[in-house]
C-alpha cells in the first residue's frame, strides 16, 4: 500500500479507540447546563456534518427537542438564545461553517465548537466559546468519532441525555472485534468489506437504509464511496423509496444491471419496514447486478450504527484500492475551495 492508503487504514484501525477518546473529550469540555433548550443545531459540511446526522438519528427517540443539521452558510430562522449550536469543522476553515458560526453568535445561541483549530478555533477562542479540540492529522471523514461522540457527552453533561459511557464502551469493543475480520490481511472470501468492494467495482452502489437508525449510515456509505473511492454512489431510505425510487426499477434495458444494491438493516427496524425490505427485494432482484442485506450488530444504538459505518468505511477504502486511487486527498473539493477563495 502507498502511504496514503496506509494512513487511511491506520485511521480506520484506530476508530474504536477514537470513539473512546471522543467521549472523554466531550466529558472534559467546559460546558454548563442550559435552561429552556428548544432545539439543537449541528452546523457543518461533509465529514464534519455526518456526525450531526448521527446525533439527529441517535437522539430522535431520546431528546425532548429536535436536532437539526445545517449544511449551509445560513442558520434557520428559529435559532436564538434557546438553541444549542454545535459548530463543527475538522479543519476549522470551511467557509459555510464560519459563516454559520458568526450568525449563531449574532443570534445569541449557546455554541460549542468541535475542530482541530483553524479560523473557527481562533474565533471561538477569542469569543470565549467552548472549544472541543480534536486531534488532527487524519481526513475529516475519518474523524467521525471525534466529531460526533463528544456531542453526546456534552448533552449528558447538560442533563439532556443519560450517561452513555456504557454504550461507548460497547461500541469500542464491538469495533475492536470487527476490525480483526475487516483488516487488509484477511482475504476476500472471509472479509465482508473486501467482498462488498469487489461487488461495487465498475458498478454503481445504491445504498438503502431505513428511517430508524440506518438512514444516516446509508448516507455515510455513499459519502465514503464518493470521497475515498472517487466513485459515484447513491443512497435512499425506506419507506420513502417505496413511494418513488422503486418505480425507477421498471426501466427497460441494461442500465439497471450496473447497480449493486445494499440494504442496511437494524434488528429494531419497524416490522412493516422489514416486510417492505423483503417485498422490494423480490420485485427488483433480477433487474440489478446484485442485492445484499447487512444486519447491524451490537445491542446499544451507538454500536448498531457504528457496526454498519465501519463495514462501509472499510469497503470504500478497498474500493479505492481496486480503482487504484488514493483514498485520502479530495483534490476536486480542494480545487473548488481554492477557486472560491
Ligand atoms: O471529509 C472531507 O474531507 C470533507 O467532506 C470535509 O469534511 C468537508 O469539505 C468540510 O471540511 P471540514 O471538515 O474541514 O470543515
Amino acid at each position: 500500500y502507498n502511504a496514503d492508503t496506509k494512513g487511511m487504514l491506520k485511521a480506520l484501525w484506530e476508530l474504536p479507540e477514537q470513539c473512546a477518546r471522543a467521549w472523554e473529550l466531550g466529558m472534559a469540555a467546559d460546558v454548563s447546563p442550559m435552561d429552556n433548550l428548544r432545539q439543537v443545531v449541528v452546523t457543518g459540511l461533509g465529514g464534519s456534518a455526518i456526525g450531526g446526522d448521527l446525533l439527529r438519528v441517535y437522539a430522535t427517540q431520546r431528546l425532548d427537542v429536535p436536532v437539526v443539521v445545517n449544511r449551509d452558510y445560513v442558520l434557520p430562522k428559529f435559532v436564538g438564545p434557546y438553541t444549542l449550536v454545535f459548530a463543527v469543522s475538522y479543519s476549522g476553515n470551511t467557509e459555510e461553517t464560519l459563516s454559520a458560526y458568526v450568525q449563531a453568535r449574532e443570534k445569541g445561541a449557546r455554541i460549542v465548537v468541535l475542530t482541530t483549530g483553524g479560523k473557527l478555533g481562533e474565533l471561538a477562542g477569542n469569543d470565549g466559546v467552548p472549544v472541543i479540540t480534536v486531534p488532527g492529522g487524519i481526513a475529516p471523514r475519518s474523524a467521525t468519532g471525534y466529531l460526533f461522540i463528544p456531542t453526546l457527552a456534552v448533552l449528558y453533561r447538560m442533563g439532556l441525555l443519560p450517561d452513555l459511557s456504557h454504550e461507548v464502551a460497547e461500541c469500542t469493543s464491538l469495533l475492536q472485534s470487527m476490525r480483526e475480520k475487516l483488516k487488509p490481511e484477511v482475504p476476500r472470501d472471509s472479509n465482508q468489506a473486501k467482498m462488498l468492494a469487489a461487488n461495487f467495482h465498475n458498478r454503481i452502489p445504491v445504498i438503502w437504509g431505513s428511517s430508524g437508525t440506518t438512514e444516516v449510515v446509508a448516507q455515510r456509505w455513499k459519502g465514503q464511496i464518493n470521497e475515498n473511492a472517487k466513485a459515484p454512489a447513491y443512497w435512499n431510505v425506506f419507506p420513502e423509496l417505496n413511494h418513488n425510487e422503486l418505480v425507477g426499477f421498471e426501466f427497460p434495458g441494461e442500465l439497471l444491471r450496473r447497480l449493486y444494491v445494499v440494504i442496511l438493516r437494524d434488528p429494531q427496524d419497524h416490522p412493516r419496514v422489514q416486510k417492505r425490505f423483503a417485498i422490494t427485494r423480490e420485485i427488483m432482484e433480477g433487474e440489478v447486478a446484485g442485492v445484499v442485506e447487512i444486519m447491524a450488530r451490537g445491542s446499544g444504538t451507538l454500536a448498531r450504527m457504528y457496526s454498519l459505518v465501519y463495514i462501509g468505511d472499510y469497503a470504500s477504502v478497498y474500493l479505492a484500492m481496486l480503482y487504484g486511487v488514493d483514498p485520502g486527498p479530495v483534490r476536486v473539493i480542494d480545487t473548488l475551495k481554492a477557486r472560491l477563495a
